[in-house]
């Protein structure tokens, strides 16, 4: 008998699923995209905009009065694109579908027409509205962009392995080179319902599910989604989803060489001025080095490097959601990180989760104790 690939024994989480628990991909998704192709957001003054991403470790594609349009060193499309307008806001999230038949696939199993998209990038595109009201694209056949000179990994004596002898380390303390996109995380008041749609519309598959403590007979309140790809390996999450008291961008996350270019490309933003959220650590789901950093409108985005790439025969990990749980090594969680500082965020989220508690939704009395629990677990 064939047994099944087992993802737990030590391979990647110390839990799995116990019978009858979300089973973390649909049985026949519509298409299963390959990746995620980029962002769109709105901020009042593209100048503050563009050079925060500068020093951050974008490099700009297309700049005019109204849109700026951020790439990486890889090849391919743009990965933040901005347009200009009177309030700051995250817009949705493209996603790349493997070519332009999936796009009409999925054009014609959801009654949507496939557009196209501005010249500026070329190719096709379906609008579509997950249940959280995010708005997700699913695109194809953009122009390529050659890849651009990056940043190069250092050689690390490690031990007895040496393999740097008469020569010495010096990063630079300069801009972390952003290399792509690697994953956003949205939170949902529908959680479950959002999870479930990006399953069936999108394909994508769950590397790791986490539950309140105490909670878990509930079922998850968090999942880390990764694209299948069948065999070839893919990011261990391309898109998070999470359980709160308001449909939100949580934050986005961009690969960047290695520990040095996450270190050095940090002292860099704190030179300039910019404020870290928290960092630098080491995640556990997900394994990757991260740094995360507050743009000049509040966005939270992250520097992060060396993270876990899965194919698609690992199941689900399970784990409870808590603070310290966030990192294997780093500074404690930041509250800023945590979403917890007095302020207006706060203000803002203290009221949606009253209006929330009351809707027709995921989000209740017993769901707020628990992520009440999480800050200080
Ligand atoms: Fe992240």
């Amino acid at each position: 008998m064939n047994e099944p690939p087992d993802a737990h024994s030590g391979l990647h989480s110390e839990q799995g699923a116990l019978r009858g628990e979300h089973p973390g991909r649909a049985v026949a998704p519509i298409v299963k995209i390959r990746d995620l192709a980029w962002l769109e957001f709105e901020k009042p003054d593209l100048v503050k905009a563009e050079a925060f991403a500068v020093a951050f470790g974008f490099t700009t594609v297309l700049r005019t009065a109204d849109e700026l349009q951020l790439r990486g060193t890889d090849e391919g499309s743009p990965c933040v694109i901005v347009r200009r307008a009177a309030r700051s806001g995250f817009v949705g999230a493209a996603f790349a579908a493997a070519d332009t038949a999936d796009v009409t696939r999925l054009a014609e199993a959801t009654g949507r027409t496939v557009r196209p998209l501005p010249e500026t990038l070329g190719g096709v595109a379906v609008d579509l509205t997950d249940p959280s009201g995010s708005a997700v694209r699913v695109v194809a056949g953009m122009h390529r962009l050659p890849e651009l000179p990056g940043q190069q990994s250092h050689e690390f004596n490690t031990g007895r392995r040496i393999a740097r002898i008469n020569a010495t380390q010096r990063p630079p303390r300069e801009p972390a080179r952003v290399r792509r996109l690697g994953h956003v995380v949205l939170q949902s008041t529908r959680y479950l319902e959002t999870l479930n749609w990006y399953l069936r519309h999108l394909g994508l598959i769950v590397s790791d599910f986490l539950f309140y403590e105490g909670q878990r007979e509930r079922g998850p309140v968090m999942s880390f989604l990764r694209c299948d790809r069948g065999s070839t390996p893919a990011d261990h999450h391309t898109l998070a989803l999470t359980l709160g008291p308001s449909n939100r961008y949580v934050h986005s996350a961009y690969e960047v060489c290695d520990l040095d270019a996450v270190a050095a490309g940090g002292e860099y933003l704190l030179d300039q001025g910019y404020r870290r959220s928290w960092g630098i650590g080491r995640h556990i789901q997900g394994s990757q080095i991260f740094d995360y950093w507050r743009d000049p409108d509040g966005f939270l985005v992250e520097h992060y490097s060396d993270g876990d790439l899965f194919d698609n025969t690992l199941e689900p990990g399970w784990a409870p959601m808590t603070a310290s749980g966030l990192a294997q090594w780093g500074p404690p969680a930041t509250k800023d990180f945590l979403g917890i500082t007095p302020g207006p965020g706060l203000l803002h989220e203290a009221r949606a989760a009253l209006s929330t508690l009351r809707g027709d939704n995921e989000f209740d009395l017993h769901r707020l104790r628990g992520l009440m629990k999480v800050a200080s677990s």
